[in-house]
């Protein structure tokens, strides 16, 4: 049985005492639930989210990892700097991360097996824009970015990966996928996991969906069967975060 897993992707929100703010606030109100909390916090407050995190259940993630060691590359943050101060999780490949900062399906490769050899768990987004939906496209787009991410990483290395399913046109949008796709494109994904590996590897696979994901959506999103929570972005940065976490729980 998968535990249900939560994660808030903060984005380009809330500077460092705003987020030691709002983490104190979480911490509160999270600390009984079931679920698997990840938020992920920009970069410059990470250390000061892992210090606050620690000795929680709230997991600290990273939005973007780079895929070399150290060296000349302005601006990256290595996945060692994320593993010495404590991050134990990174979102890899967001949409928005590919359409304005140049990531590939190549890069994601290449991050996801970096941040596995530092021992930090990806979450791999995928995700189809709205015309590759209406084309009818979608699965087939989902299906080859999730060949390539997975790409030279090994069945025991897969298990502790997660998979963010965000259809582009859902995010940030208000609009929803109705569950009924939001799962038919989780089951493709784990029929490629296992496909790719084996059933055991595939059920063992966390696959979460991600676009406008609200109190009001997360309930029907987690009843179905191959979604395993939500990656959630704007509801993350308010206490609707918790009541979302809570709803999941239940
Ligand atoms: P949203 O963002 O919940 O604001 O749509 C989700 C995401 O981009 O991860």
């Amino acid at each position: 049985m998968r535990q249900t897993v939560i994660a808030g992707n903060w984005k380009m929100n809330k500077t460092p005492s705003e987020t030691r703010l709002l983490l104190n606030e979480f911490k509160e109100l999270l600390k009984n639930s079931k679920s698997k909390i990840i938020i992920c916090v920009p970069t410059i407050s990470l250390k000061d989210a892992c210090e606050i995190a620690k000795d929680t259940n709230i997991n600290i993630g990273a939005q973007n990892v780079y895929f070399e060691e150290r060296g000349a590359f302005t601006g990256e943050t290595s996945p060692e700097m994320l593993d010495d101060i404590g991050v134990k999780y990174v979102i890899i490949g967001h949409s928005e991360r590919r359409k304005f900062f140049g990531d590939t399906d190549d890069t994601v490769n290449k991050k996801v097996i970096k941040a596995i050899e530092h021992g930090i768990t990806p979450i791999i987004c995928c995700g189809e824009t709205l015309s590759q939906r209406e084309k009818g496209v979608a699965i087939n787009w989902v299906r080859k970015q999730i060949k390539i991410a997975y790409k030279d990483v090994t069945k025991e290395q897969a298990v502790n990966t997660i998979i963010a399913y965000e259809p582009i046109w859902a995010i940030g949008t208000g609009k929803v996928a109705t569950s009924e796709q939001a799962q038919e494109v989780c089951h493709t994904i784990r029929k490629c996991l296992a496909f790719l590996y084996d059933e055991e590897t595939a059920e063992k696979i966390s696959i979460l969906y991600g676009g406008s994901v609200t109190k009001s959506s997360i309930g029907e999103i987690v009843s179905q069967a191959d979604i395993d929570g939500g990656l959630v972005g704007g509801a993350s940065l308010t206490s609707e975060f918790a009541e979302i976490v809570n709803i999941a729980d239940n």
